[in-house]
């Protein structure tokens, strides 16, 4: 049944394939391994195929969910990150609710009293006092509306905010030391969140499908589709790939903290990083067999990196033990910031992006 579409044809085409105007309103943020610049090669692949529903396992930004809805597929998102839920949660699995001016005033209501957790246990750590205090309003006044997906929006504005008005987008360190001036850093936190609020809303649309966003651990996900596509994070030994450690601001703004085991000693107020397989080689190998055994009847598409392990030869082997088919398919990729790669000199830009394909 899910066959390629050119009947006769075995070979997957490499090219990249233009995408629907739709996809420029998607509000991206610089996160780590995000596939934003190979969303055309990714869809170049999955196009030769035929496929109604699409599972993103990882979906991080949000970027590849985005992209499918707007190929008009019924899209599955989830990621362990509460913050990633709730991008996909906001612009995926949301085909038609916006935020109204009605909601803005509401969540602009300076008269509430407030908890000052941000104000207080981030001081003087990312943003200034008055970034702080607009944060712990905005918290504040979140239990005001009743609409769950307007709450996922207004925290997918407020986690864009502060992710821009960070220097590199993260929270590793401390202060303002990378502060270049650049217009994003000059905005207050409250502008960058109506600009964000806007952008947000501009980004909603309704694909005629029934999306969904989920939280859970990829792992043990009881979801299937016609194409799955898992973009875990990338083990290497000469880098790490947290993600809570590099995002625990925004993390812990949508979950409210709550849940999390803070780690109070530390300077930047982190809190305990979320386990995952993909933290070890053999930790990644077994994750992968056992996804591609749980996803053995959909499609399987697989974004890797050739500076990752395990490494090609053995993810093809890998594959080769559930689909009658693997291909490779090779993507020069340079990584603008931060990711895999970026304490080893130049290997940065010898970088290679892979497409494993199964089916
Ligand atoms: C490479 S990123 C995905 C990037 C995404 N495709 C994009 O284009 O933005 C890997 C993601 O895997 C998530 N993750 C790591 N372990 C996970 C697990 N066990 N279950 C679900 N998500 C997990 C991380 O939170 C991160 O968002």
């Amino acid at each position: 049944m899910l066959k390629l579409i050119q009947a006769d044809d075995k070979k997957i085409s490499p090219e990249p394939v233009q995408l629907p105007e739709q996809i420029n309103k998607f509000p991206s943020t610089r996160f780590m391994g995000s596939k934003e610049k190979l969303i055309e090669h990714i869809w170049g692949v999955a196009s030769q195929f035929n496929f109604d529903s699409v599972l993103d396992l990882f979906s991080g930004s949000g970027v590849v969910s985005y992209m499918f809805k707007a190929q008009n597929k019924q899209v599955l998102s989830n990621d362990y990150m509460a913050f990633s839920a709730d991008i996909t949660k906001a612009m995926v699995e949301n085909n038609n609710v916006t935020i109204s001016n009605k909601d803005l005033k509401i969540i602009l209501n300076e008269n509430t009293p407030t908890d000052n957790f941000v104000s207080e246990t981030f001081k003087e750590l990312y943003f200034y006092d008055d970034d702080n205090a607009f944060i712990d309003m905005v918290r504040a006044n979140l239990k005001y509306l009743e609409d769950e997906t307007k709450k996922s929006l207004i925290l997918s504005a407020l986690v864009r905010a502060c992710l821009k008005k960070r220097p590199r987008g993260i929270f590793t360190y401390t202060g303002h030391r990378y502060d270049d001036g650049r217009k994003d850093l000059r905005l207050s936190l409250k502008e960058q969140f109506l600009v964000a609020v806007e952008a947000v809303n501009k980004a909603v649309f309704d694909n005629g499908k029934n999306n969904f966003s989920f939280h859970g651990d990829a792992m043990t996900l009881d979801q299937q589709a016609d194409l799955v596509y898992m973009d875990p994070p990338y083990y290497s030994p000469l880098s790490d790939n947290e993600y809570v450690r590099r995002y625990h601001f925004v993390e812990g703004l949508v979950r409210n903290w709550e849940g999390v085991e803070m780690q109070w000693h530390t300077k930047t107020k982190k809190f305990k990083s979320y386990p995952t397989p993909f933290k070890t080689e053999k930790g990644a190998y077994e994750a992968f067999d056992n996804l591609f055994k749980r996803h053995q009847n959909s499609i399987l598409l697989v974004s890797y990196s050739s500076n990752s392990l395990p490494n090609k030869e053995d993810m093809v082997d890998l594959m080769k033990k559930y689909k009658n088919i693997v291909e490779v398919i090779s993507v020069n990729h340079k990584y603008s910031f931060g990711n895999q790669g970026h304490k080893v000199g130049n290997n940065k830009n010898k970088v290679e992006e892979y497409l494993f394909v199964g089916y």
